[in-house]
């Protein structure tokens, strides 16, 4: 096996899974492992997750609603090439932390429901992978269920995401009438048996379609109907292109059913071939743009999220870097461009699907956690000589604004400290006013709040409320800094500073935002701030 950092990283395949809640991301992930030899039999991420729950007792939310909010990574070595697989959380009002990881993401499968299509998530994060041109797989799922008419399915991705859909299977059917698909390249027929995924005698073999051997499995009608959409559908479309694919105009599709672990072999095996090895990332050294190569040898990569607590008797964080060059060694020193300072990394984790092992070398496209005490946060460049710095993650403008108080005065000290603790792990964005001593934190959506409230009780001891806040919209401020400075001046009472204590014009409406800012044109009025 080779292992120069070019080869190495040329056999990486880091991926997200985006989706809809419901439309079977979890059990796709589920059987993806399955697939790539990484997990014996399907149930094991939930009860592996469940053990993990009750074992660290964090986060009850989540155990509570039986969603899942914190993304995670699980890596599995397969077929001679490794997968990173992302998990992004699902619920909406966690899309920050998923367009965070998506930043991590060399591609991602796009999971629709046959039944449904396109929903309005799964539109959401697609636009966030066009925005970062991360090119994209499509399987529809829950073929084993009525579904829509595959025409139409592939007509929405057409119209609604403004993609070429190039399938490389038909189905035969759907629900109880779902027989299997057709691999329209080889031309053989996998049959599909109405099996449970545990089942060890799993699917039929795959039979060529035009040999004597098909009649068990479709009747006279059933083949010629499949062969007509076969005709249909490889002449009307465009055939895959793995260039278009690679530059975000067109998807390969594959069909299947992911709790019958049908077509999900197929899937991983697409991804392999299809989804790009990571590429040369943008930064800047010394304030000149550069590239940074997956075969450099110098050692870097950047920080897409931080987890608090995941041992509730550590204070420790563990911060997810995504190498972008080199061959990362355990013990090694990296610094972090926006403070220089060196760490040893002496205990990094790689988080094989079946357990957390100490990572002895990672290379470009792998994900590797690294415990600390706050030092690292999202956004975080380091390297080995800590000169790269790499185009920064964007903070999004939140969507809701709220006051935080603390019910016990005596320990509003104690408060500050925890929301600092929650902005720099990216569960909150958090904002000072100017004038006055409350504090503004800010979320995409309303479960943000909860999560907040349950974990500065239970990690912070402290009893919270979250009152209406007279700011309904923030803006970064961007410019000259005498500029910015004049305008901070004259609108003292709609300041603030965020974290990084970078000014923040804190809004009562959208539209007063955009009065303001058309009589202040030298200043940028920002929804995102890009980190560095
Ligand atoms: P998510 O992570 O995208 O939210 O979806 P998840 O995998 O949790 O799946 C949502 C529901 O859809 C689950 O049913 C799951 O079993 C079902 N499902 C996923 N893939 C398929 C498929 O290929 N075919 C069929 N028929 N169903 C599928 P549930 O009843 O909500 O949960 P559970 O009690 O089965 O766990």
């Amino acid at each position: 096996m080779s292992t120069s950092p070019a080869a190495e990283a040329a056999r990486r395949r880091t991926f997200a899974i985006i989706s809809h809640p419901d439309a079977g991301k979890t059990t796709l992930t589920e059987n993806l492992l399955l697939a790539g030899g990484a997990i014996r039999a399907a149930g094991a991420v939930r009860a592996r997750g469940q053990a993990r729950r009750t074992q660290s007792d964090w986060m009850k939310i989540e155990r509570e609603r039986g969603i899942s909010v914190s993304a995670s990574v699980m890596t599995f070595d397969h077929d001679g090439l490794m997968f990173n697989l992302l998990d992004t959380p699902g619920h909406e009002d966690f899309s920050e932390d998923t367009y965070r990881t998506l930043t991590a993401a060399d591609a991602a499968v796009m999971v629709l429901d046959a039944a449904k299509g396109i929903e309005p998530q799964t539109l959401k994060l697609f636009e966030v992978c066009r925005l970062r041109d991360i090119p994209i797989i499509t399987f529809i799922n829950k073929m084993d269920r009525e579904a829509q008419d595959p025409f139409e399915l592939l007509d929405e991705v057409s119209s609604k995401l403004a993609l070429d859909p190039a399938p490389l299977y038909w189905p035969a059917g759907s629900g109880g009438r779902f027989k299997g698909m057709l691999d329209l390249r080889s031309q053989q027929f996998l049959p599909y048996a109405k099996k449970s995924s545990t089942d060890e005698e799993g699917h039929p073999d795959a039979v060529a379609f035009n040999g004597n051997a098909i009649v068990q499995y479709l009747d006279p009608d059933e083949r010629s109907e499949l062969e007509d959409n076969a005709m249909l559908v490889t002449e009307a479309g465009k055939p895959f292109d793995v260039q278009s694919f690679l530059e975000g105009h067109m998807t390969p599709v594959f069909f299947g059913s992911a709790l019958r672990h049908f077509g999900v072999d197929q899937l991983l095996a697409g991804i392999g071939a299809y989804a790009p090895a990571p590429k040369p990332a943008k930064a800047s050294k010394a304030g000149a743009e550069t590239h940074v190569a997956p075969g450099d040898n110098e050692v870097s990569g950047f920080v897409f999220k931080v987890q608090a607590n995941m041992d509730p008797n550590h204070r420790d964080r563990i911060a997810f870097l995504r190498l972008t060059s080199g061959r990362f060694t355990r013990g090694m020193k990296l610094k972090a461009q926006n403070t220089g300072k060196a760490m040893s990394v002496n205990a990094p984790i790689m988080f094989f699907a079946s357990d957390r092992e100490l990572a002895e070398d990672a290379f470009a496209g792998d994900v590797i956690g690294i415990p600390n005490h706050g030092v690292l946060r999202v956004g975080d460049s380091l390297s080995e000589t800590g000169a790269l710095r790499f185009a920064g993650l964007p903070n999004f403008a939140p969507e809701i604004l709220r006051r935080v108080r603390v019910k016990d005065p005596l320990k509003a000290k104690h408060l500050k400290k925890a929301l600092e603790g929650l902005a720099e792990e990216g569960v909150t964005q958090l904002f000072r006013p100017m004038i006055g001593s409350d504090f503004i934190v800010g979320a995409v959506g309303q479960l943000q709040f909860e999560v907040m409230a349950d974990r500065l009780g239970n990690e912070y001891q402290l009893d919270v409320i979250f009152e209406a806040s007279p700011y309904a919209e923030a803006r970064w401020l961007v410019g000259e800094r005498a500029d910015v400075e004049d305008f901070e001046n004259k609108h003292k009472s709609a300041m603030g500073r965020d974290i990084d204590d970078q000014p923040v014009f804190l809004g009562k409406s959208s539209w007063e935002i955009n009065y303001v800012a058309e009589r202040y044109p030298k200043v940028r009025f920002e929804r995102t701030k890009e980190r560095g």
